[in-house]
């Protein structure tokens, strides 16, 4: 819609990623400039005014001719026809953002305190969002938790996601290459790192990487493959790998496998049904000191990736501490 700002975003914007990007930042800098215009040029003719006609001694302060229907014309209708443009642009942006054309590719998305799922139709489930150049790219979100917001400036869509209940987002993007996701509804402590990628990929590649994400535990080392589970299910939000305590305990120094961790009813043994209960079932046995705030994964990680999870936790915590 406006070449001007297509290469190389603007001082407000980020290169756009998308029409809709495009057509957003060309009526932001529309308003903007014609606002700015208006204040300047009535701030200035006021103080002008002010100024010229004041009262001062031997002069009295003059009134204001009574009529010019030609200048009262002109300031009705020169607005009208911009406040009409202001609303016809943005409605007719607003209405493509809302009605996705027939024949998406569909991708369900979850948001839940504090990262976001990605769910393709073959099943495959990602912490990334990639999607193929060229192509309309529907999500289908949904919350499990409270309120987020599913953000992604270089492609100008933004839309609530709230539990119990479908929201969408819909976009084409021919940017090839990476653009940030944010989540844009305060949901909690780590809200500010509830973020992710947006990835575009030409089809070849976006096929490419779709197979090796479906099948990334079967082909990858377990201790590699769960190192892979704990970046995808954004456990790194609570749980540190390095042994820094956060708001929830460290996969490094305190699962030495058989060893008695405090939980509020008492102690348990650190072992796989351990590990495996707290991530189907977190507040079973929360560890002592902590808040019961981990949700469930049940539906989310099958046996495969529980096991390579396992390996990993393992390998943190090999000689015991
Ligand atoms: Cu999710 Cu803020």
């Amino acid at each position: 819609m406006n070449a001007l700002f297509l290469e190389s975003g603007s001082f407000w914007f980020t290169p756009p990623g998308t029409e809709f990007a495009e057509e957003v930042h060309f009526l932001f800098h529309f308003i903007t400039w014609v606002s700015a215009f208006f204040f300047f040029g009535i701030v200035i003719a006021g103080t002008w005014f002010v100024i010229k006609y004041r009262r001062r001694d031997g002069v009295d302060a003059q009134p204001s001719s009574s009529h010019n229907t030609t200048l009262e014309i002109v300031w009705s209708v020169f607005p009208t026809i911009l406040l009409v443009a202001m609303f016809y642009l943005g409605f007719e942006t607003y209405m493509d953002m809302r009605t996705p054309p027939p024949g998406t590719y569909d991708i369900q998305v979850t948001g839940q305190k504090w990262s976001w799922t990605f769910q393709y139709p073959d099943g495959t489930i990602t912490n990334e969002l990639h999607a193929p150049k060229g192509r309309d790219v529907r999500l289908v979100m949904q919350s499990t938790d409270v309120i987020h917001s599913f953000f992604i400036p270089d492609f100008a869509v933004k839309q609530d996601v709230v539990p119990g209940r479908y929201t969408y987002l819909w976009f084409n993007s021919t940017a090839v290459g990476e653009h940030i996701v944010f989540c844009a509804e305060y949901c909690g402590t780590a809200h500010s790192t509830m973020r992710s990628i947006c990835v575009i990929d030409e089809q070849a590649d976006f096929d490419a990487w779709l197979e090796e994400a479906a099948n990334f535990v079967d082909r990858m080392d377990p201790v590699e493959a769960g190192r892979r589970v704990y970046e995808i299910y954004g456990c790194a939000q609570c749980h540190t790998v390095d042994g820094t305590p956060a708001t929830a305990p460290s996969f490094k120094g305190s699962w030495t496998w058989g060893s008695e961790r405090p939980i509020e009813s008492g102690t348990v043994v650190v072992d796989e049904n351990y590990v495996r209960e707290s991530i189907l079932d977190p507040k079973a046995k929360v560890a002592r000191g902590f808040e019961p705030v981990m949700p469930t994964f049940q539906g989310q990680v099958n046996d495969k990736k529980i096991g390579a999870f396992i390996a990993y936790l393992k390998s943190l915590n090999e000689g015991g501490e």
